[in-house]
């Protein structure tokens, strides 16, 4: 039998391809998104050989600089901001002697006039005139104001491919995205509008797509009826810091939900598309989005979870300052930092599979995994994309466990981008000039997609500006996010799959010095728990014998009259020495704060145990030197 064929097949890898020439004009060249990301991404390109010789950059921004001195400035900061391992002098002055500045303020017409002629000046008599990029590295609320002026300058007017770049956040809500989209389409065309949105430069996210489109083995098995459900987690340590202003007024939703996160669901969920033609991806991604249910109010009531961090301490266990307490923050801010929400996908292949997308500042864990949990058992059957930090696809599956005995165990098969590509990290925004060079849309969302998203964060936007959130601030910073986060889970019977890494477990001295196999299998079998201050875990004289690790919080060990006989601290394990002597708990553990754990079934254990003795000989020496 033939096999459907694939876009992607016969395909083998991508061919260095040097971009189309063109001149890239920021507006807002000054800034930071200038130095940080677009200069070493387009430094990134030359090193990589993808730049043209006819390619130039024009800057403009109301800072007073000649070409020389922004060139001297940008010169600084790629030396702090670029991503090689080493700097290579030689392409870095290559594209220093592209760059090219004219000052002007944005509401100024005659600072365009002179862009306009700079423009001209640098492209003239090379393959550039007739490619032109117009990038709005600017603040939004400048948007309209400086189209105008482009376009009275004689922008949309320019003969050859012209296109005006646009960065998030498009528009705040349904209605102002809707009226951004349209004073845009008054002076361009679709076709000429490109809005960014920065995950799609990520190379995890756009592996998300070659993995459906080239590996037919999983196209079977991708809907309803053999998956059930589907979880999408970016979760942040940082908190707001510098951006109160931007992020009191933008939220969770806003800031992430609406687009990156909607952006993943789109490339997991959409229908294959035929080819890869940008058109035929990006109609399969809208239609995608709009098959997702609105949510009515009672949905948000009920699927919505909203969260806000409270001080708390950090993973590195410096303190952290609650997000009510930032600077240029309400002191009663209602704004989320943090949401978890399931949704619907009204069609024939998702009908009846709950997806659910979570986000948080100020939380536990650096971490953006899209999981797919195939329907089966529990904590196996899963694929998980990783896509930040650590990069790469994963299948946890059962496995048959070495020896006589039919035994099955956790296992993983993981593919990770550091151990099989040789690249040097980008910034994510290669792709994206490259893309715009090149007059390909693909990685940038158009007007119905935009729209559709915000249609769906609409209501929840709604909802929640509409009613206070009573217990906000309802997390703490550093910690796995509000309970009721576990719960909209729980309710449905499944939880929340947390991706530990090596480095979470080697914060504790328990499994500082343990070997990488021994680490892998504690990564894959350790399971999340979350408990509130004055919970008991464990019962003296219980037989039932669990291993917990605490990742944050302290616990007390109480023995038989009550008396207090010693404190579990963050790093620390309890439960060993029952479940080593096989033996009831010697004490009961009570939270004395709300606490996060890790907790390792008793089974598992002593399957690890007996896998690897020298872990058992560690357990009873750092217990025995604890009591
Ligand atoms: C931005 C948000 O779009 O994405 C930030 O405005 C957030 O608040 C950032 O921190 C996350 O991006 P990344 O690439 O670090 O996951």
């Amino acid at each position: 039998m033939s096999s459907p064929s694939l876009p992607f097949d016969g395909m083998r890898g991508p061919a260095a391809l040097v971009a189309a020439p063109g001149v890239l004009v920021i507006l807002g060249a000054s800034g930071d998104l200038t130095k940080r990301l677009l200069m070493p991404a387009l430094y990134n390109l030359a090193c990589d050989g993808l730049l043209p010789d006819d390619f130039a950059v024009v800057g403009m921004a109301r800072g007073n600089m000649t070409t020389e001195t922004f060139r001297s400035q940008q010169r600084q900061e790629i030396a702090r901001f670029h991503t090689r391992r080493s700097f290579d002098e030689e392409r870095w002055q290559w594209l220093e002697s592209r760059l090219h500045y004219t000052s002007g303020a944005f509401g100024d017409a005659a600072a365009y006039a002179r862009l306009r002629e700079l423009v001209a000046a640098v492209a003239a008599g090379t393959a550039a005139s007739g490619n032109t990029l117009l990038y709005l590295a600017i603040s939004p609320e400048f948007f309209a104001e400086v189209n105008q002026q482009l376009a009275a300058a004689g922008f949309t007017r320019l003969p050859g491919r012209k296109r005006i770049i646009v960065e998030k956040p498009f528009g705040k809500d349904m209605d102002s995205a809707h009226a951004l989209n349209q004073s845009l389409l008054a002076l361009w065309s679709e076709e000429e509008i490109y809005r960014i949105d920065h995950y799609l430069g990520k190379e995890t996210v756009q592996n998300l797509l070659a993995f459906r489109m080239a590996n037919a083995m999983f196209a079977p098995l991708w809907n309803a009826a053999h998956i059930d459900h589907i979880q999408i987690t970016a979760t942040e340590t940082v908190g707001v810091e510098s951006r109160g202003q931007y992020y009191d007024k933008t939220g969770v939703v806003r800031d992430m939900l609406q687009n990156h996160l909607l952006q993943m669901l789109a490339y997991v969920c959409m229908d294959p598309p035929e080819s890869l033609d940008p058109d035929i991806v990006r109609d399969a991604k809208a239609r995608l989005l709009e098959a997702v249910r609105l949510p009515g109010p009672a949905d948000v009531a009920r699927d919505c979870v909203r969260g806000q961090y409270g001080p708390g301490v950090k993973a590195d266990g410096t303190p952290a300052v609650g997000y009510r307490e930032e600077p240029n923050v309400d002191p009663l801010s209602n704004t989320p930092t943090f949401a978890a929400i399931k949704l619907h996908l009204d069609n024939e292949r998702w009908a009846g599979m709950p997806v659910y997308l979570r986000s948080g500042k100020s939380l536990w864990k650096r971490g953006t995994e899209i999981v797919v949990q195939f329907k089966g058992a529990g904590a196996s059957n899963l694929l998980i994309f990783h896509i930040q930090p650590h990069q790469g696809v994963e299948i946890r599956m059962q496995a048959k466990r070495p020896g006589p005995a039919f035994q099955l165990q956790r296992a993983g098969m993981r593919f990770d981008y550091a151990e099989t590509f040789e690249a040097s990290r980008g910034t994510g925004y290669e792709v994206l000039l490259y893309g715009a060079l090149n007059g390909d849309p693909t990685l940038f969302s158009r007007t119905d997609f935009v729209e559709a998203s915000w249609r769906i964060m609409q209501p929840v936007l709604d909802a929640w500006s509409q009613t206070l959130a009573a217990d906000f601030p309802n997390y703490e910073s550093g910690t796995w996010g509000p309970r009721a986060a576990n719960a909209l889970l729980e309710r449905d019977g499944r939880r929340w799959h947390e991706c530990l890494s090596r480095e979470v477990l080697s914060r504790s001295a328990f499994f500082a010095d343990a070997p990488a196999v021994l680490l892998n299998t504690l990564v894959l079998a350790f399971r999340p728990l979350a408990v509130e201050a004055g919970a008991t875990i464990v019962e003296r004289g219980d037989t039932t014998c669990d291993l917990y690790m605490v990742c944050r919080g302290a616990l007390e060990a109480v023995g038989a009259a009550g008396e207090r006989f010693g404190v579990v601290k963050s790093g620390e394990c309890f439960g060993e020495m029952a479940l080593l002597l096989n033996q009831p708990r010697s004490a009961t553990v009570r939270a004395v704060s709300s606490c996060d754990l890790l907790v390792l079934d008793a089974e598992d254990f002593r399957r690890i145990i007996a896998d690897f003795p020298q872990a058992e000989a560690d357990l009873r020496r750092i217990a025995a030197s604890r009591r």
